[in-house]
């Protein structure tokens, strides 16, 4: 695992987006792994503005997104669909087809999840997964004492998720769904790169135990010190309670890699 810290959340976005741009040059077929929520708006919008003036070209890539509410629809305001659409899809070349997110308007979620992990086996799995971290220490829509080899699957949300993401559907927690369907911590572990980006003072504690505390299903975002290819990404709000802020950012002044991003 690296931990990139950046002055601020602007910055942090900025990093977090060239670096998905290189990979998406290196690889104009690749499946990108897509997350929703607050961190990531800022880095759809410097995405959309990378094919806007230097032509990003998005027209052969894949998506799979991490999660979606169970019971809204595509058109339904408040579904990851319509964030995808309207945050990032909408405002590139992609091939809305090549574009997945798991129905949650499903009849059946169970057989939904499966044919969602047979669609990613069928893409060749997922290069580069793009992740946030939720105030309960989650990865995708995985609460506490998820599985570290849990599969896309229908979950319950905890009240500490139903309320951060409350301020999304007018502050009103009862109206933020209580089940989604998400990636497992297993489907995420087995992207061959993860980039976490984690943003603000408010995930400072847990983005703490996250990266430097014991590997527990406790906090399911500790599985990524389980993966060999894992950049997180954090701004210095976020970074308040790391113990190894000053080695990590030598490692980042110093790694070859990041010379580019320095
Ligand atoms: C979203 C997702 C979540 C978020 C996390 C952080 O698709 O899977 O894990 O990444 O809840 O959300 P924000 O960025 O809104 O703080």
């Amino acid at each position: 695992m690296e931990i990139i810290i950046q002055p601020d959340r602007e910055r942090a976005s900025d990093l977090a987006a060239r670096l998905i741009q290189a990979r998406l040059r290196a690889k104009p077929d690749i499946v990108l792994g897509l997350a929703t929520g607050r961190t990531m708006e800022r880095v759809y919008t410097k995405l959309a503005a990378m094919h806007r003036r230097d032509g990003l070209d998005f027209r052969r890539c894949r998506t799979f997104n991490l999660d979606e509410y169970v019971g809204l629809a595509a058109s339904d305001e408040h579904s990851y669909r319509y964030y995808m659409n309207h945050h990032l899809f909408d405002r590139v070349d992609v091939d809305i087809d090549n574009t997945h997110l798991p129905d949650g308007m499903a009849q059946d979620v169970k057989a939904e999840a499966r044919g969602y992990e047979a669609l990613i086996e069928q893409a060749g799995g997922i290069d580069l997964q793009l992740l946030g971290i939720g105030e309960s220490g989650h990865i995708g829509f995985n609460e506490p004492l998820s599985a570290f080899r849990s599969r896309t699957r229908d979950k319950a949300l905890t009240p500490t998720t139903r309320r951060q993401n409350a301020p999304m559907f007018g502050n009103r927690i009862e109206d933020v769904p209580e089940r989604a369907l998400t990636m497992g911590v297993g489907t995420i572990l087995d992207a061959r790169e993860l980039l976490v980006l984690v943003t603000g003072s408010a995930k400072a504690a847990i983005l703490a135990k996250a990266v430097e505390g014991p590997i527990a299903a406790l906090v399911s975002a500790s599985a990524l010190q389980l993966h060999a290819n894992c950049k997180v990404v954090v701004d210095e709000d976020a970074a308040a309670e790391l113990k190894g802020r000053d080695d990590y950012v030598w490692m980042f002044e110093n790694e070859p890699e990041w010379a580019a991003y320095r």
